[in-house]
């Protein structure tokens, strides 16, 4: 049985991608925080797979990534998807330095140690995936602080893959566009919802990527819109 760790599987994406990965020989390891929204994405998969473990732990604090770690356990995993991610966006000079750091927690540093404590025990074939943006490879105004996580886990990732490729572990980087979730119901703004991609379109992008032969590596997938960037 493969068992792969999906971090934001609550909602959004991240639920959208374990609906696509739910099948008989998976075990779906599921983090989210809130257990409700982590509950609805357990129905809507554990017909379809062998297992399901939820996993509640909060990313922004270190302790938090930790504990996921030592709940994941021992066992071997052959997918991390790296996957949970906030979005502070207001102008620059009124970031707090609570917002920062939440940023930095989540989007970064929980990355970071998910990698690193995996990888290692992860064996020859296994795949890690990281949800950036195309905030990832440009800067947009009111967007600096999830700007510069994006592009911190963009730089991180793109040698921690060049490290692993020797060990056949491929780092798949997948960049959408907006995309009509929940991260959008706290932004500021009047945002063109009905235009925006699916999340179903990054979920069904991602299984394309882990489809290929092994030692083929879809590096990095960008997706948009034909609206745009929005
Ligand atoms: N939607 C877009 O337009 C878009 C575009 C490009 C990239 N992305 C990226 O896609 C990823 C998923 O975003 P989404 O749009 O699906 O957003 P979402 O619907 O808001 O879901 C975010 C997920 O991240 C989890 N999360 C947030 N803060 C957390 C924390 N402190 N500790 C643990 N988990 C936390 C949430 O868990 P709980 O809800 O359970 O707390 C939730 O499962 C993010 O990395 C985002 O940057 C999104």
């Amino acid at each position: 049985m493969k068992r792969y760790l999906i971090t934001g599987a609550s909602r959004g994406i991240g639920r959208a991608i374990a609906e696509k990965l739910a099948a008989k020989d998976v075990e779906l390891l599921l983090h989210g925080r809130d257990t409700v929204a982590l509950a609805q994405t357990q129905k809507a998969v554990e017909l379809q797979c062998a297992k399901v473990a939820l996993l509640i732990h909060d990313l922004a604090i270190t302790a938090g990534v930790s504990d996921l770690i030592a709940e994941v356990g021992k066992e071997r995993i052959d997918l991390l998807v790296n996957n949970a991610g906030v979005a502070v966006v207001k102008p620059f000079m009124e970031i707090t330095q609570i917002e920062w750091k939440q940023t930095v927690g989540v989007n970064i540093t929980a990355p970071f140690m998910l990698t690193q404590h995996f990888a290692p025990r992860m064996p020859p074939g296994s795949s890690i995936v990281n949800i950036l943006s195309v905030a990832a490879k440009r800067g947009f105004p009111n967007w600096s602080a999830y700007c510069m996580s994006k592009f911190a886990l963009e730089g991180f990732s793109q040698c921690v893959r060049e490290e692993l490729r020797d060990r056949k572990i491929r780092v798949i980087n997948v960049y959408p566009a907006a995309t009509d979730t929940e991260i959008w119901d706290q932004i500021e703004g009047k945002w063109p919802r009905k235009k925006m991609m699916g999340a179903t379109e990054v979920g069904d992008a991602v299984v394309f990527a882990l489809a290929r032969p092994t030692d083929t590596l879809v590096e990095n997938i960008t997706l948009s819109s034909l609206a745009g960037n929005l």
